[in-house]
């Protein structure tokens, strides 16, 4: 039986359709998560939802504390976690409005709090992560995104790079070349801390923007919120087919 979290990004502060009927503050040994964790209902199905930027703060990528929001999130039971990324588009096929469900990602972040593995325990954390995404729970996003009939790309590779500034159009041809279909700053080191906790953990991308030197447009925040406002309503509907599963 599976135990859903959902971690919100950018534009999905709330879920839609979500029923909150409680709010944990959870201690961790790594300090505090971005907020405390909202425990919903959507339908007859209960989900965590804990958002990462800590709504109505607003914690930049590179200082979200990953660590505790995962730790707090299986502290509660929860088993399976889904992590909702914003993201700039760079495959031609990444157009903004879209979703992408990644099976890849590369790890362009540095400095951040990364991994479980203190080394005061006396066992090394290496951790297999060929596929950095669970393959159950992937599939069945897949499949819930198939039921809705929604335009989403079920494959791909999800470059994070550090921030909290947008990228330069060098860098961005680099990940190309690299094989990146899409840039984010906060899907690592989410992943692999997920993969050290045991814990089922997928992602959906929303691209929101061409990346830097792609598209036509300055890149502003209004233009990535106002794409992130009509997907939000997209996602919350894939997560609640998603939780029926
Ligand atoms: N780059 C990095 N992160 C992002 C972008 C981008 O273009 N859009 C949304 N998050």
């Amino acid at each position: 039986m599976k135990t859903l979290a959902v971690v919100g990004g950018t534009g999905l502060d709330q879920l839609k359709g979500l029923e909150i009927v409680d709010s944990h503050a959870v201690e961790t040994p790594f300090g505090e998560p971005s907020r405390p964790v909202q425990e919903g209902r959507l339908g007859d199905v209960t989900l965590f939802f804990l958002h990462r930027h800590g709504s109505p703060r607003a914690i930049p990528p590179h200082r979200v504390n990953y660590r505790a929001n995962l730790w707090a999130l299986r502290k509660l039971g929860a088993t399976h976690v889904v992590g909702v990324n914003a993201v700039g588009g760079i495959a031609p096929a990444m157009r903004p409005g879209r979703l992408m469900l990644p099976d890849q990602v590369i790890d362009y972040t540095w400095g951040r709090e990364h991994t479980f593995d203190t080394g005061d325990s006396g066992e090394l954390m290496h951790i297999d992560f060929t596929e950095p995404y669970d393959a159950g729970l992937r599939a069945a996003v897949v499949a819930a995104a198939g039921k809705l009939a929604l335009d989403c790309e079920t494959q791909g590779v999800h470059g994070v790079m550090q921030g909290p500034r947008l990228e330069t159009a060098a860098e961005i041809r680099r990940m190309a070349r690299d094989g990146c279909d899409v840039v984010g700053m906060t899907g690592m080191p989410e992943a692999s801390l997920a993969r050290e906790l045991g814990l089922a953990y997928a992602s959906i991308c929303m691209v929101v923007n061409a990346a830097a030197g792609l598209g036509d447009e300055p890149l502003t925040l209004e233009m990535m919120r106002a794409t992130l406002e009509r997907e939000a309503g997209v996602v919350a509907g894939l997560i609640a087919t998603l939780s029926r599963q």
